[in-house]
């Protein structure tokens, strides 16, 4: 859950080093590093803490150079320390490395290098990697990370740099996302192309176990026998823009506002373009059961799913945590589709629990949002959501853009299945159309919502429920909240509010409740009811008439839509919400304790 960049050219490495981890800082960021080489040999400079640290102590003692790897960190092995930072060196100072991904037969490296008289300077397991190359080097860097990648266990991306070889950088990845970009002025190994995407939109994406050999003039790439291999580059059709802040306070906020192009992007794609075909080319004629599973958010769009393909295909489906999945053996088969939802496409648990299902035979279908990534590769069949980078940790427009490509997919699979007439379809998909303008119109109630939000910040504790899909969007609110504003939410189905989170209510406790199921509006109601008569303050959102604003009640209230597309709507106030809590205790919104963005360990 690291992020790793590096440069060879023409320009100043250290300042594209700098200006390209803070794109990755999402990626992790408790320590921070980089090398350069200057002349005679590595310059490094490795700091605990976020990036600005570091880079008061180059702007303090400056370093210059053109050919230089970052990195940026999410401790895994060993505390967050100067010393563990990377980059690493061997014990000669040849070889310097910067790794994303975990060395899981790092002991016994260690120990073997260590009865050789090799003296380690860190607890990490990334070490052993600039060790075990330093041991392995015979005057050929190619030679010597070939050997060094054959004996590792584990996942990784590597950046590797060699004092003898002072105009090249050498690139691997296993199990890891890496991207390699040609630009006019030089080339760039990085984790993900928004740390690039300033200086080239021409990227290539390795194959695992492939070298990368980037130089000032290109990059070449062998297999691991050395021999040369041929690839495409890609073009990336994200704009410089996407990545970048623009005035924005936090990239959550920027990334918030955005939904309505997101979603009309998702479903153009979904209903006319590049994931049509995908779509259309879906068997679900033969599929006895979906199987969705996932981590986090994505977690959460797979059980907004459950209810939209159940009510709309009639198909049965289970929703699962992808930590789970993969080790609770399911009873599944060929006759199961697999869906597995990602933003980032390289989520550990969910590349394991895609791997289990491959392995029981089920079809797999991918719903990721970052092109190449490893579960978009793996995967039988992929769709994109077309949500652009996302960069605050806790995701928002990617999580709303699975929930639009999901019900598209629910709608075509229903018609093909004739559980939903061609009539009632073109209904549903007109609904669909508009949901991006009924998100804007969510999105002009935000001084509303931050005006609510800061009377809330005292709280310490904010129970979420809802009912059928309510309750589905629920879990994402919660999860929302505590993510960024580090308060202590719980999310329950309405009629679970007696079964235990009663006994917890009392005054000034705050419960958001969610109401848009027609048939539901009395019960909940009655939820609020009971809450209110125990102290507690409310926020309802939804569009249930019943609801009227008063001391205890506060209704923000929702456009019409068709019901099982109301999450799209309750999400936007859910998130801004979550947003302004946080803001208003003055968070560092975009990177919250202890979270990474890319959960790239189990
Ligand atoms: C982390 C992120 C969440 C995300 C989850 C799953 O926890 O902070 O926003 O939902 O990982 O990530 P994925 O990339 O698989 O969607």
């Amino acid at each position: 859950m690291c992020g790793i960049i590096g440069y060879v050219g023409d320009e100043d490495a250290v300042g594209l080093i700098v200006e390209g981890l803070k794109k990755l800082e999402y990626r992790g960021y408790d320590s921070a590093g980089l090398a350069v080489f200057t002349g005679g040999g590595f310059e490094v400079v490795k700091r605990k803490g976020r990036l600005s640290v570091l880079e008061s102590e180059i702007a303090a003692h400056p370093l210059r150079g053109r050919v230089a790897i970052g990195h940026t960190r999410w401790a895994t092995h060993g505390e967050p320390s100067d010393i563990n930072s990377h980059p690493h060196l061997g014990s000669r100072s040849r070889i310097a490395v910067v790794h994303n991904g975990i060395i899981e037969n790092h002991k016994a490296l260690r120990e073997r290098l260590q009865s050789r008289g090799i003296e380690f300077a860190s607890q990490t397991d990334s070490e052993v990697i600039a060790q075990l190359a330093e041991y392995y080097y015979n005057g050929d860097i190619m030679d010597t990370v070939i050997k060094v990648a054959a004996r590792l266990e584990g996942s990784y991306a590597l950046g590797i740099m060699c004092r003898d070889d002072p105009d090249t950088l050498i690139a691997i990845k296993k199990d890891n996302p890496l991207i390699i970009g040609v630009s006019p002025h030089g080339s760039f190994l990085a984790s993900d192309v928004p740390a690039v995407l300033k200086h080239t939109d021409t990227v290539y994406y390795p194959e695992d176990m492939e070298i990368a050999v980037l130089r000032r003039d290109g990059v070449r790439f062998y297999n691991s026998d050395k021999e040369p291999v041929r690839k495409e580059p890609k073009t990336i059709t994200w704009s410089v823009d996407s990545a970048e802040k623009g005035g924005w306070p936090h990239f959550m906020l920027k990334e918030i506002m955005e939904q309505p192009k997101v979603l009309r992007d998702t479903i153009r794609s979904a209903v006319s373009g590049e994931n049509k075909d995908v779509i259309d080319g879906i068997d679900i004629a033969n599929v006895k059961k979906i199987v969705i599973t996932a981590c986090g958010s994505a977690y959460n769009a797979g059980i907004v799913a459950k209810y939209v393909f159940e009510k709309l295909c009639r198909t049965p489906v289970e929703v699962d945590l992808a930590s789970e999945f993969r080790y609770r053996d399911a009873n599944i088969g060929p006759s199961a589709l697999v869906i597995l939802i990602s933003q980032s496409g390289e989520t550990a648990d969910t590349i394991a629990a895609m791997r289990e299902a491959k392995a029981k035979g089920a079809t797999t279908l991918a719903i990721v949002n970052v092109v190449g990534s490893a579960i978009a590769k793996e995967s039988d069949m992929c769709v994109y959501t077309a949500a652009g980078p996302e960069i605050a940790v806790a995701t928002t427009k990617a999580f709303s853009a699975q929930l639009a490509l999901l019900y598209a997919l629910a709608i075509r699979f229903a018609v093909k299945l004739g559980a939903l007439s061609p009539a009632g379809a073109e209904e549903l998909q007109a609904e669909l159309w508009a949901l991006p303008d009924k998100i804007t119109s969510v999105l002009a109630q935000v001084d509303t919502i931050q005006r609510y939000a800061a009377s809330c910040v005292g709280y310490k504790s904010v129970f979420y429920i809802g009912r059928n899909i309510d309750y589905a969007i629920a879990l994402e609110g919660s999860l929302k909240l505590k993510e960024i504003s580090y308060v202590h939410s719980e999310a329950y189905a309405g009629g679970e509010l007696k079964h235990g989170p009663i006994s917890l209510i009392e005054d000034e406790t705050l419960v958001v409740a969610i109401s848009n199921c027609e048939r539901l509006y009395g019960k909940i109601m009655s939820n609020i009811e009971q809450v209110i008569s125990r102290g507690a303050k409310v926020m309802l959102i939804g569009r249930n008439p019943d609801a009227e604003s008063g001391d205890k009640l506060t209704h923000i209230a929702l456009p019409d839509t068709a019901e099982l597309f109301s999450p799209s709507l309750s999400v936007i106030v859910l998130q801004l919400f979550s947003y302004y809590v946080a803001a208003n205790k003055g968070l560092d919104i975009d990177k919250p304790r202890n979270l990474a963005k890319s959960v790239t360990v189990e």
